[in-house]
């Protein structure tokens, strides 16, 4: 049995969590700070940083005290490292260090991405992360920071195959919100309003598709862009509206918009994912990271996967940021052997993804 201690701090939400053996919630404690962006319509990142610095250790007893555990039980500290806002990334990887140097434990630096990806696995009775059956693998993590397809085959080895050559999925949905004057984080409120709208009733732009009369260029078949999206809500919103100004749009129209909107993310998401799913000729398929939570998105993915390919959708409660998918994830590194040292470094982009870890393959 191995007891992992998770930390998170890479955006907007301290959390630290820990899990047994890879799979069972112990403890699962989060605090966020998007109150206190929310005025900003946007993450802060020296005010994150701050903030992590004021809620970690905190967090970290709360945990700890809900797990009912002491240090002396834990195996190893695991730690986000990369993607993410720098000076927010430091605040858990120094805190991870400090537990590491006090408690004599090994540390496991964990990709962010990857670990959303991981929140499918964690507390599933019915899906095991290194189950051949479910391999080549293709998963495909949106987020506020990331939108990317990764391809996963049976031996391990990972590769991006895909990703946002501009705004990230969730990005767009929260700068269009912020256009709008919606609030942040624009994702949830965008789906709350989009429900009593039509989704047919605004054609907006699905870039890279090849539908807007332009061939795609085979390098970007499963690349993304939501920018021009973005820009055409601004116009859309902007002609719609009863000043002029996009912030004014209200009423139907406002809904209608949002339901439109949304829907051209959705359809590109699951257009492009379910593209590269038959092209790597994938088993199962994976839908993960903070925009995961929309309904809309986890139904037509679920409705819309090609035949013979099992969806894999993560519980909403691992889609947004967590420590229980870090701590879940660094399960396999602990048990394949694979350590960090203090020399563990923060990284803003995210870091090549060669591989994940498999006790199977590192046995
Ligand atoms: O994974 P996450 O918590 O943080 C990052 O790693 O970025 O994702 C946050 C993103 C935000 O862009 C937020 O608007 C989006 O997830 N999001 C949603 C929903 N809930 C959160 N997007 C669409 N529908 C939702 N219900
Ligand atoms: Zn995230």
């Amino acid at each position: 049995m191995a007891l992992i201690l998770g930390i998170e701090s890479s955006c907007d939400e301290t959390a630290v969590a820990v899990v047994e053996n890879g799979k069972k919630v112990i403890s699962n404690a989060v605090s966020s700070q998007m109150a206190k962006h929310a005025v900003y319509g946007g993450v802060v990142p020296e005010l994150a940083a701050r903030e992590h610095l004021t809620a970690i250790e905190k967090v970290c007893n709360e945990a700890m005290t809900a797990a009912g555990v002491s240090f002396d039980e834990i195996d190893a500290i695991a730690v986000t490292h990369a993607p993410g806002l720098v000076p927010a990334l430091l605040v858990g990887l120094n805190f991870a260090k400090g537990l590491v140097a006090a408690y004599g434990k090994p540390l496991i630096g964990i990709n962010h991405f990857l670990a959303h990806m991981y929140g499918v696995f964690i507390d599933s009775e019915q899906y095991e992360f290194d189950d051949p059956a479910l391999y080549p693998m293709a998963a495909l993590v949106v987020s506020g920071g990331h939108t990317s397809i990764v391809i996963i085959t049976e031996d391990g080895r990972a590769r991006v195959v895909g990703s946002t050559i501009d705004d990230a999925a969730g990005e767009c949905l929260d700068k269009g919100a912020k256009m709008l004057n919606l609030g942040y984080p624009g994702g949830p409120v965008i789906e709350k309003l989009a429900a009593s709208g039509d989704i047919r009733k605004y054609n907006f732009p699905r870039s890279l598709t090849g539908t807007a009369g332009k061939a795609l260029a085979p390098e970007n078949r499963f690349n993304f862009s939501f920018s021009g999206l973005k820009t055409a809500l601004l116009y859309h919103a902007r002609n719609l509206s009863p000043d002029g100004n996009a912030e004014h749009l209200e009423g139907q129209v406002l809904t209608d918009t949002l339901a439109s909107y949304q829907e051209a993310v959705v359809d590109v998401l699951c257009t492009k994912a379910f593209d590269a799913v038959k092209h790597f000729r994938c088993r199962s398929a994976i839908l993960s990271g903070g925009v995961a939570c929309n309904t809309p998105l986890r139904r037509r993915f679920e409705s819309t996967v090609p035949r013979g390919v099992i969806p894999l959708i993560a519980p909403k409660k691992f889609c947004t940021d967590n420590a229980a998918m870090v701590a879940g994830l660094a399960y396999h590194y602990y048990a394949a052997g694979k350590f960090s040292d203090l020399t563990l470094d923060t990284f803003a982009r995210l870091p090549h993804i060669t591989e994940v870890p498999f006790r199977r393959r590192s046995a």
